[in-house]
């Protein structure tokens, strides 16, 4: 299967042996492998660990790295015609009128010769999407180039890493005392989620939710039959996690830790935004550590209730 855009007219840069086109689904391995070379590399310049296995990795990423490579609202490569290799790629998805930079890599040694900005304006076209966002590492340049496309630093994300302790007895306590019900939802729920995304972020990933459902426990919460609050949780990752009220998120991220702990997750990550108070001080209350790097929410007006909110995780899209 390809990716259903093609492009019959690449474009070639100025140096001859790149040419710039459209991703296909035959791409994703390759493009999966760019990226870690370009964030090994990264990390290795700024001091910070790296221990993932990229075949692991990949093996777990898969379903939705076919979902965007299917799905995508834009997806560039960059190919090195001497090889046939490819040498960087930037993608992003939509959801209704917001567009979301997704990937954006170049090859370390291919680095820092313009292929970045070539391949972000085919991408992250100026003027696309009414809301325009990025969860950003921080790479000088990725900088850069996401201030020109628009964007500014609203917050930083943290990554909270630990191994999830909470037993069935406390969450149902913490649940009980907030005066809340927990339903393991399927896709039947999905009008439930959308809506709190919808109230807490504004753009629902109607798009995305079937990939969610089934990959991921699906944790519905509501009050007095209102359904007030969601959590995704899986052996490879967690959220996006959302309430209508904040103190709500520690019976919710309670629950997730108990899912997990019941689940064999010997690590548990979530991706927080630092303007969410109750959930960092409540995880690092319960010993999760800041993982670095800090990444950084940019987007190009401030929108969405991120006070409430947890980033999916692993951090591609928020
Ligand atoms: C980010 C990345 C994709 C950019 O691609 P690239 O091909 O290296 O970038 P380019 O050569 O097109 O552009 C680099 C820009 O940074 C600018 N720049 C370099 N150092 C800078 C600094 N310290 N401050 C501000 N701007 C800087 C350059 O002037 C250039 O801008 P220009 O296009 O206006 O001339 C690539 O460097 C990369 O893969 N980095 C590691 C992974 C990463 O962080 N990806 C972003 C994920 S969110």
């Amino acid at each position: 299967m390809a990716c259903p855009k093609s492009d019959p007219t690449p474009e070639w840069t100025p140096d001859r042996s790149i040419t710039i086109r459209r991703g296909t689904l035959d791409d994703t391995r390759e493009a999966f492998d760019v990226s870690m070379a370009a964030v090994e590399e990264l990390f290795m310049r700024q001091g910070v660990a790296w221990t993932l296995d990229p075949d692991a990795f990949y093996t777990g990423l898969e379903p939705l790295l076919t979902h965007f490579a299917t799905h995508a609202a834009e997806w560039w490569v960059a190919e090195d015609r001497t090889d046939g290799s490819l040498v960087g790629y930037a993608r992003s998805i939509e959801r209704g009128g917001l567009l979301e930079l997704s990937e954006f890599f170049v090859r370390p040694g291919r680095q820092s010769a313009g292929l970045g900005r070539r391949l972000l304006e085919r991408a992250f076209p100026p003027g696309r999407g009414e809301v325009r966002a990025i969860v950003a590492l921080t790479d000088v340049r990725a900088l850069a180039h996401y201030y020109k496309a628009g964007t500014v630093a609203r917050f930083p994300i943290a990554d909270l890493t630990g191994t999830p302790s909470a037993s069935a007895a406390e969450s149902e306590a913490a649940r009980s005392l907030a005066g809340l019900e927990v339903v393991s939802a399927g896709l039947d729920f999905v009008a439930e989620f959308a809506a709190i995304e919808e109230a807490v972020v504004g753009y629902p990933r109607h798009g995305e939710y079937p990939l969610l459902f089934e990959h991921r426990a699906a944790l519905l919460f509501r009050r007095d039959g209102r359904a007030v609050g969601f959590a995704f949780v899986g052996v490879d990752g967690t959220g996006p996690i959302a309430a209508l009220e904040r103190d709500d998120q520690v019976p919710i991220l309670l629950e997730v830790e108990t899912w997990a702990t019941a689940h064999g997750v010997s690590s548990l990550s979530f991706e927080l935004p630092m303007i969410n108070e109750v959930a960092m001080r409540h995880l690092l209350g319960r010993g999760f550590k800041i993982e670095p790097p800090l990444s950084i929410f940019m987007s190009n007006k401030p929108f969405g209730q991120f006070d409430r909110f947890i980033l999916f995780s692993p951090p591609f899209v928020f």
